[in-house]
């Protein structure tokens, strides 16, 4: 019977270290905590940043003070059986072409071109 004592006190003693331990550690969680984030607050200018990539921008320089360019023409309105509105943004009449294009894919090697609406003649 003692020696089953012996282990029991064994076992609650080695449990009650392992606890006595475990909730040593989690005290020093709140340094840890404040140590990782003075760590990534001292390294972070010189962590690589997101550049943006200016030479990606389509829209160069139309209606720029917008948070969009949206353009609206009523099929109504169409006088002409034929018109052509730039896609490439380079127009100086956008939103009509003006044939820039051209300029913009010699350049480029780009192959953009205007959306042609014609209307059909009865
Ligand atoms: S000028 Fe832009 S598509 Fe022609």
């Amino acid at each position: 019977m003692p020696q089953t004592h012996s282990v029991n006190t064994g076992v609650y003693s080695m449990y009650s270290n392992l606890n006595r331990k475990l909730s040593e550690w989690l005290r020093l969680l709140p340094l840890l905590g404040i140590l990782a984030l003075l760590g990534y607050l001292t390294i972070r200018p010189f962590l690589p940043k997101k550049k943006k990539q200016k030479d990606s921008l389509i829209n160069l320089k139309i209606q720029k003070e917008n948070p969009r360019v949206i353009n609206e023409i009523d099929i109504e309105d169409l006088n002409s059986t034929k018109v052509c509105y730039c896609r490439c943004w380079r127009s100086k009449t956008f939103p009509v072409c003006d044939r820039s294009h051209v300029k913009h894919n010699e350049l480029t090697g780009d192959n953009v071109g205007p959306l042609i609406l014609k209307k059909k003649m009865l």
